[in-house]
């Protein structure tokens, strides 16, 4: 079972970026932990601040993995090239984010990318991405 996870714009700057919103936690450290919960699960990670690589990662992956967990960070309110993408390829994407977007401003409560994912994960932290692999072992 091959899993992706692809994180979007910024998300580099985890335990560096608003603290009281995303965590103090580093994503490379949060990953080494989410690794050895999951042994049996070849768990494979790329971030990238580009919209287009973004795409041509979820293409990569799009037809041969099992799962791909996509937080594609403020590109989810704007990118119908990712919705596209998305829709394009046959691997379940699962929309996470580490924040409620639905508790915070106006802008972040329309999707652009949800039509076309399999579920929506949000709100539980780092524990989001933790859920969305519990997403697509269990489905
Ligand atoms: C985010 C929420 C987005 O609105 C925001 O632009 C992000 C992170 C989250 O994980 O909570 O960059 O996707």
């Amino acid at each position: 079972m091959n899993i992706q996870i692809i994180n979007g714009p910024n998300l580099n700057l985890l335990s560096v970026r608003e603290r009281s919103i995303y965590g103090g936690v580093d994503f490379e450290v949060f990953l080494t932990d989410l690794r050895k919960l999951y042994p049996a699960i070849h768990i494979d990670y790329f971030q990238s601040n580009v919209e287009g690589e973004l795409i041509d990662k979820l293409q990569e992956v799009g037809f041969t993995y099992t799962g791909v967990l996509l937080n594609a960070g403020a590109y989810t309110h704007t990118s119908i090239a990712i919705a596209d993408a998305i829709s394009s390829i046959n691997t379940p994407v699962v929309e996470i984010h580490i924040s409620n977007v639905h508790k915070r401003e106006a802008f972040r409560h329309t999707s652009l990318i949800s039509s076309a994912c399999k579920g929506i994960i949000t709100g539980f932290g780092l524990n989001s991405y933790r859920l969305g692999i519990e997403s697509i072992i269990t489905s």
